[in-house]
């Protein structure tokens, strides 16, 4: 990949030198943002930018976790034809920086004063050899459940504090007809369960060690094995059609009554303000039993490529209006997520959005705030795919032990990296 890069490299820097006098007043985005919560919050960038005269040339790549999207986003760069951002996670931005295809914000962001207001844990993947290269976005977080408060109500149920709580949880909702959980039978979404699934059944320093080190032992422990058979005990919960659904239409069954939880990260509640649902009344959000505390995060980043003189304005007004305390409010209320910024106010948001920025607080000052391996934040693409790879194919059933699994998945993760 590097290789073609650097041929896009060339490619846009000739671009460059037949600059037009006059900038170019659009923004080309290409992102994954698709759903009914995705686009919504996603019209907050486009008016916003509206407002200050720039078009919006939408890329849009339908799939959840975005690994369609940045395929295409890598012809793309191949082919020397940058977009003028591109939505990333966290080690896709260092890939592409470290290719020497990312533009420089550093001018913006030292006038804007993100080094300050920016967390510590996002600037590692924003910044590479000290320039700014990616806004990032939001900051979101994996190990919440969500669940349809009536049906909870209909079957007596109470928060689930611990793994066999959640196990009791889920019979009960089985026995009174209801699919306990509804899962997207897709590989990242699989993964994206079970990075809490590992939290749970080891704690911080188990989950920070496997999946975050990609420590040998820790991958091969008992431990992991008990959390690969925690996720069988999860699948059996599932309804026989899960098979490759979309999480958003999972999470249109928990909003329709049709399931009792999701287990997914917060873009799950991006869907239940669409479709006008209120925490508390409607539905309820928790986090994964047993990972109170922890929070397992991802963040959206805009990438923001090397493009043209012309259209180097119209980034840095993207990346001034991405990182501005109203957008941050704004858009994060209705995409689920929490500021990527410490200093906006959570008073806009629900109570699940007020929830999650404490938690963060909290975590990060407590050292258990700990990158999504499913979702970009525990290593490198190729070693996050692998580890999608094994967990899908284990809930699948091509790999039907957990000491297969476990074996598959060191296996694995050695030959990626
Ligand atoms: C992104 C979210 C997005 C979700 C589903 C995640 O990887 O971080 O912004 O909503 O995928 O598409």
């Amino acid at each position: 990949m590097l290789r073609k890069l650097l041929i896009g490299t060339a490619l846009a820097t000739s671009f460059a030198f037949s600059a037009h006098a006059a900038d170019v007043k659009e923004v080309q985005m290409l992102h994954w943002w698709t759903s009914g919560g995705e686009a919504a919050a996603l019209n907050v960038l486009k008016q916003d930018l509206a407002k200050e005269g720039y078009a919006w040339k939408d890329v849009p790549v339908a799939g959840g976790g975005g690994d369609a999207a940045m395929t295409a986003l890598k012809a793309m760069v191949a082919a020397g034809n940058y977009p003028t951002a591109s939505q990333m996670l966290g080690y896709t931005v260092l890939d592409y920086a470290a290719a020497g295809v990312m533009g420089d914000l550093t001018e913006t962001a030292k006038k804007e004063g993100w080094d300050k207001s920016v967390p510590a844990a996002l600037q590692k993947f924003s910044v590479y050899d000290g320039k700014w290269v990616a806004a990032p976005v939001n900051v979101h977080s994996v190990n919440w459940l969500w669940i349809n408060k009536a049906v909870m109500d209909k079957i007596g149920g109470a928060e689930p504090k611990t793994f066999d709580d959640f196990v009791a949880l889920l019979d009960k909702a089985k026995a009174a007809g209801v699919i306990p959980l509804a899962l997207g039978g897709q590989n990242w979404q699989e993964a994206t369960m079970f990075d809490s699934v590992v939290l749970s059944t080891g704690g911080p320093e188990f989950y920070k060690k496997a999946m975050n080190d990609l420590d040998e032992e820790s991958l091969k422990s008992d431990t992991m094995k008990k959390s690969f058979d925690n996720l069988a005990k999860l699948v059996t919960y599932v309804d026989p059609n899960f098979s490759g659904r979309d999480w958003n239409l999972a999470t249109a069954m928990v909003i329709k009554g049709d399931a009792l939880v999701q287990v997914m990260g917060d873009w799950a509640k991006g869907e239940f303000h669409a479709a006008n649902k209120t925490p508390g009344t409607d539905f309820l959000c928790y986090r994964f039993p047993g990972t109170d505390g922890s929070v397992i995060y991802n963040s959206d980043m805009f990438g923001m490529f090397n493009v043209p003189d012309d259209r180097k304005a119209a980034q840095v007004a993207l990346a001034t209006a991405t990182l501005s305390k109203s957008f941050q409010s704004a858009f994060n209320v209705v995409k689920g997520s929490v500021p990527a910024r410490t200093d906006v106010p959570d008073t806009d948001f629900d109570a699940c959005g007020k929830k999650g920025i404490a938690d963060l607080k909290a975590a990060n000052e407590g050292g258990k705030l700990f990158g999504s391996l499913a979702q970009g934040y525990g290593a490198p693409p190729a070693v996050a795919n692998a580890y999608k790879d094994v967990v899908s194919k284990f809930v699948h059933g091509q790999i039907k032990t957990s000491d297969e699994a476990v074996t598959e998945l060191v296996k694995a993760i050695d030959d990626a990296k």
